[in-house]
């Protein structure tokens, strides 16, 4: 028997190699950084041949280091940076622009005219999100728009379109010949359509109307499968030749997987660029009425796919390297906890990080950044907990919305993520909340995730109970900060919020 899973974690900063044993434990990984471009302020691009050939580096590079050979693997599950959108040429294998990536908001205005006068919700009911340029359709239509002779081309066929699952998959299983095998399988799972805005979460199939209105002909969309099955197997030309790719889920999703928040009411919070809450609502989409997404949260095979509600929160982590890239108030982003904690509290400072106007579950194109509440007496250490307590109020009111939204109270708070290992945040969440934070023995959740999808589809583990089972806590941070002042901050921290309004 294969005794082990490979999962590719494609994300916004890094591409991984993760290789996993039957306990869901980590065998192997490698990792390696990709450039980012920033041509004008609000774009951010990725190379997608960059984010390709490090994948296959990374892929190679795991195999070596567990010592094992490919036919040690049993499968290849894949999990991805969501929404970033890439469109090549079928024919010669390139991208015919970067890759836009999710937090550009390049896409303003043209999201601007799609909302017209029925405004920002005018597709909320057909694919659960509000009119963002965080989604991949506005994005798609950007590059006909823009890029010379592209709208031809697709108009002839000659163009794909794909989230970073279905570019990662359609190169793993041969592209465009371009080593004698191919053409490489095109397609996405669920979960990464249902972030596409051009998907209809009931059907799970692409919505003719939407793709019309956004001038996206059909010929350029992947085929929508479910995210555990066989849907293809590595080139031959490659260290994994032949293994079958088995599972795909967005990465957000892959964590809830990996987590194992396998039942309506089980929620999981990622701390990584951003932060991205999902709470499990089971076989029924829940509509937001409070600034959440309804997002396909999985879906195993021919079994009815699982819905999640979504708060997503466009910058958490980013902040952190914020002060250290751009203000060099930090060497390493791990120096902002020893920072923080030569403070006893914030000094009365808030820093509101509206770098990409504010997402969940306020959607506020409009926002940008502030930092309130400065006097003579705040020093660094006062801004470096202000940005840790700002990725602790977000999450907070994600999880006020979500209450709101489902009436599901939680009572633990499972958490992964870069993040995660903070323990100053960790309690603080906990104190802001006023529920138990937990971590788990493997923090590689979404990698995880991954692996567990395309293990279940090749009979490597045989259910979900396998997955429950895997799963173990590894520390709890219990609250323990009185109500009045969780009250107070939280209070003083909206108010904070309000002063980002109106600005761009
Ligand atoms: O929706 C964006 C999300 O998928 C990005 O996640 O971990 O790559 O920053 P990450």
């Amino acid at each position: 028997m294969n005794q082990y899973i490979a999962a590719f974690d494609q994300g916004t900063t890094s591409s991984r190699c993760i290789i996993f044993d039957h306990d869901g434990h980590i065998v192997a990984v490698a990792q390696k950084e990709h450039r980012q471009f920033f041509p004008q302020a609000g774009w951010v691009e990725h190379d997608p041949e960059e984010l390709w050939l490090n994948t296959r580096e990374v892929g190679a590079a795991a195999l070596a280091k567990a010592d094992v050979r490919r036919q040690d693997i049993a499968a290849i599950g894949i999990t991805n940076q969501r929404e970033t959108t890439v469109v090549w040429d079928r024919e010669t294998g390139k991208a015919v622009y970067n890759a836009i990536v999710w937090q550009d908001t390049r896409t303003d205005r043209l999201v601007e005219e799609l909302a017209g006068d029925a405004g920002v919700d005018r597709y909320r009911e057909v694919t659960g999100l509000p009119l963002s340029t965080y989604f991949a359709g506005p994005k798609v239509r950007w590059i006909l728009d823009n890029v010379e002779g592209a709208r031809e081309k697709a108009a002839a066929g000659k163009l794909l379109f794909g989230t970073i699952d279905s570019w990662l998959v359609w190169k793993l299983t041969g592209g465009a010949g371009e080593d004698g095998h191919g053409p490489g399988v095109h397609i996405t799972d669920v979960t990464n359509a249902s972030r596409t805005m051009l998907m209809n979460l009931e059907t799970l199939q692409w919505d003719p109307e939407i793709c019309s209105e956004f001038g996206i002909p059909a010929s350029m969309l992947p085929e929508i499968r479910s995210s555990s099955e066989v849907y293809g197997h590595a080139r031959e030309r490659g260290p994994f030749a032949g293994v079958p790719i088995a599972g795909i889920l967005g990465d957000q999703q892959a964590a809830t997987f990996g987590q194992a928040c396998l039942s309506p009411g089980e929620a999981k919070n990622t701390y990584g660029t951003g932060n991205f809450l999902l709470l499990n609502t089971g076989s029924t989409p829940v509509r937001s009425e409070h600034g959440l997404l309804t997002t396909v949260c999985y879906r195993i095979g021919d079994r009815p796919a699982v819905y999640a509600l979504e708060g997503s929160v466009a910058v958490t982590g980013s902040l952190v390297q914020w002060l250290r890239d751009n203000l060099g108030m930090l060497r390493t982003a791990a120096e902002i906890e020893d920072l923080a904690a030569s403070v006893p509290d914030n000094g009365g400072a808030y820093i509101v990080p509206a770098f990409s106007g504010l997402f969940a579950p306020r959607w506020r194109p409009d926002a940008r950044g502030v930092i309130a509440g400065l006097t003579r007496f705040v020093e660094k250490g006062h801004l470096a907990r202000a940005a840790l307590e700002a990725t602790a109020y977000q999450t907070r009111e994600v999880i006020d919305a979500m209450y709101a939204d489902s009436g599901v109270e939680l009572h633990t708070l499972k958490v992964d993520g870069g993040m995660v290992v903070n323990e100053l945040l960790m309690q603080f969440q906990a104190d802001i909340l006023g529920v138990p934070v937990v971590r788990p023995v493997v923090a590689e959740t979404t990698a995880l995730g991954a692996a567990y999808a395309a293990g279940l589809a090749v009979g490597y583990w045989s259910g979900e109970d396998d997955i429950r089972r895997n799963w173990e806590a590894q520390k709890t941070w219990e609250p323990t900060m009185e109500h009045d002042d969780r009250e107070r901050l939280f209070s003083e921290w909206k108010k904070a919020v309000e002063r980002t309004y109106d600005w761009a």
